[in-house]
């Protein structure tokens, strides 16, 4: 499904859309694009509105950080990674699978 364009994310930057009723985070680092779900696994904060530096996510409630590229958990009062999508750029639209 068409998630953004290209053109609407600059480089360092991230984003929530809707899929499929669920909020997806698109985030753009290094000219590749990556989606996860928009929920941090301890008590649900959405991670779009944390900070990303690099490929790590920190969750703006209790700052766990994730890996922007799989979802995996880095550190933080959590147990659980976050669920990665598949991502593809087919001119300045970026899809999204869930
Ligand atoms: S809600 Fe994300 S670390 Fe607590």
């Amino acid at each position: 499904m068409a998630a953004t364009r290209v053109s609407e994310l600059s480089p360092g930057a991230m984003k929530w859309v809707v899929i499929d009723r669920e909020r997806v985070l698109i985030a753009h680092v290094d000219g590749a694009f990556y989606a996860l779900r928009d929920c941090c696994g301890h008590l649900g904060a959405p991670l779009s509105t944390g900070t990303l530096v690099g490929y790590v996510i920190e969750c703006p409630l209790h700052y766990a950080c994730f890996d922007v590229r799989t979802g995996k958990l880095l550190s933080g009062p959590v147990a659980a990674d976050v669920a990665g999508y598949q991502v593809r750029v087919d001119g300045d639209t970026v899809y999204v699978k869930r």
